[in-house]
């Protein structure tokens, strides 16, 4: 009986030839005794409906309040009211849930990002997340089609693992140990041998070494799943829990790579761009007021739309991390001593260093590469020159940081040398060493941070706004 609605989407469209159709979704506001904005998630309009005055007692509007669920038949009319071109003359109107006015959080009114975070399972009812869950959907979409078209394979790499990806050592345990009194080997240390896997497991942080695995034998592939890091960044930038797609490809070197992140970016923006205008206009506007309360200087000199057509025009600019640090110690950014952090060659670039270099200097997404080694993961390729690495970050305006990749060393000799160096042991990774010893070739992947670039196209400023649960650093909640 339910599935004979038609969605509030389709319905705006309809011609308006006094035609019955069934209508359901959630009161947002009603006015006049009369007059229902009713929504249902699939587009931020809502239907007009028009309740006939007399038909319904008061007891019965008292009841067609802000949150309510309806059902609601009657007839596809024009409308002769502003801001919409038919309206739904009602015939029945049944009241699927009440909502009590008095207690009900979201007041057809103005809230802050902040107490909407707080009420995170009720602020999918607001313009602004309905709109930004939908274009994350459609991004995810994309991802997918995009990779589909190329011929790569979905590849499904674990969530828990004994590996620890990136060396980076920020992991969640996964154990089922006792944490009062856990069992203990004769040195006194948890034995994990007693664990649930006969040995210490975590969250991933990154599927790509298995990716890896799989690239050397189906040749291109892309995982997309969450990963999770344990680090204590309190940014809006940084989730604990976060999604991330990582292509993996064989026969690829460090220009091929930089080339598919960069045209598998383009295509998912143009993707919502062609599916989620409305959306994207509305988020657009949204930037733009939340920009007004900004001191000018702190505005951002492009709107959103204008931005995601900018990034679809121009190519990025690519320079080399030495270039970088160059540009920062001539910037007069730098000789004011404006940047917080030190600036020398070796470093790690910090957030304010990345988002000098494409805010302020270039005003476009930038691709940096050849990081020193000493910075970067133990698997990136050591160049000719034995200092830098055949990495590829891709810093984006407003963001920073959106992906992260390498070209693979595929050399089995300088992998090892690298590992002992980094005190990784081989015995840990002998599986992944295996890939270099039968067949290797050369191969280069990267990540991307879903939310990332889910904050990118949808211009939402705190990354727990574009994901619908967040975690962070003391908050789990919902
Ligand atoms: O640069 P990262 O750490 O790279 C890797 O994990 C590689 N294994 C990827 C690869 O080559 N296959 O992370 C990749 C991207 C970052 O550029 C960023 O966009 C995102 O993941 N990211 C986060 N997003 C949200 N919250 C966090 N805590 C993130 N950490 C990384
Ligand atoms: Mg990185």
């Amino acid at each position: 009986m339910f599935n004979t609605r038609v969605k509030v989407k389709a319905l705006l469209a309809a011609a308006p030839a006094g035609q019955e159709v069934t209508v359901m979704g959630w009161v947002r506001t009603f006015r006049n005794n009369q007059f229902i904005a009713l929504n249902d998630g699939s587009t931020n309009q809502h239907i007009q409906i028009v309740a006939p005055l007399g038909q319904y007692d008061d007891a019965f509007l008292k009841r067609i309040t802000t949150g309510a669920s309806l059902k609601v038949t009657g007839n596809v009319v024009a409308s002769l009211g502003k801001g919409q071109a038919v309206e739904l003359k009602a015939t029945h109107i049944e009241v699927l849930g009440d909502s009590d006015a008095e207690k009900y959080p979201l007041q057809p009114k103005k809230h802050s990002l902040e107490f909407l975070r707080e009420i995170a399972h009720l602020r999918f009812r607001t313009n602004t997340f309905s709109a930004v869950f939908r274009v994350r959907h459609a991004l995810a979409f994309a991802v997918h089609q995009f990779f589909h078209e190329k011929g790569f394979i979905y590849l499904n790499t674990p969530i828990i693992t004994a590996s620890d990806a990136e060396g980076a050592g920020e992991m969640f345990r996964v154990s089922t140990l006792p944490f009062d009194n856990p069992p203990r080997t004769p040195e006194g240390a948890v034995d994990f041998r007693e664990d649930f896997f006969g040995k210490a497991t975590n969250l991933t942080v990154s599927g790509q070494l298995e990716g890896e695995l799989a690239a050397m034998a189906l040749s291109e592939i892309y995982t997309f799943g969450p990963t999770f890091r344990a680090e204590n960044s309190n940014t809006t930038r940084h989730l604990a829990e976060f999604w991330m797609i990582e292509p993996e490809m064989a026969f690829y070197d460090i220009e091929d790579n930089m080339n598919l992140a960069e045209e598998f970016i383009r295509y998912i923006i143009r993707y919502a761009m062609e599916h989620n205008a409305e959306d994207l206009q509305f988020l657009d506007q949204r930037l733009a007021e939340e920009e007004k309360q900004l001191p000018q200087d702190k505005r951002s000199e492009l709107g959103l739309l204008q931005k995601l057509e900018f990034v679809l025009s121009n190519a990025f600019e690519r320079i080399t991390y030495t270039e970088a640090i160059s540009i920062l110690l001539e910037s007069s950014h730098y000789k004011k001593k404006k940047f917080k952090y030190p600036v020398e060659w070796g470093i790690d670039l910090q957030s304010e260093h990345e988002r000098y270099l494409v805010e302020k200097h270039f005003k476009k997404p930038v691709i940096v590469t050849g990081y020193p080694a000493a910075i970067k993961a133990f698997y990136m390729r050591m160049n000719d020159d034995g200092k830098t690495v055949a990495a590829m970050d891709i810093l984006a305006p407003g963001i920073g940081e959106i992906v992260g990749g390498s070209q693979r060393e595929e050399r089995l000799d300088r992998l090892t040398a690298r590992m002992e160096a980094m005190h990784i042991p081989a015995e840990e990774l002998d599986w992944y060493l295996d890939t270099r010893r039968f067949g290797t070739v050369p191969h280069a992947g990267f990540g991307l941070g879903f939310e990332r670039m889910v904050q990118f196209v949808t211009g939402m400023t705190n990354i727990r706004d574009v994901i619908p649960f967040p975690r962070t650093p003391k908050n789990a909640s919902f």
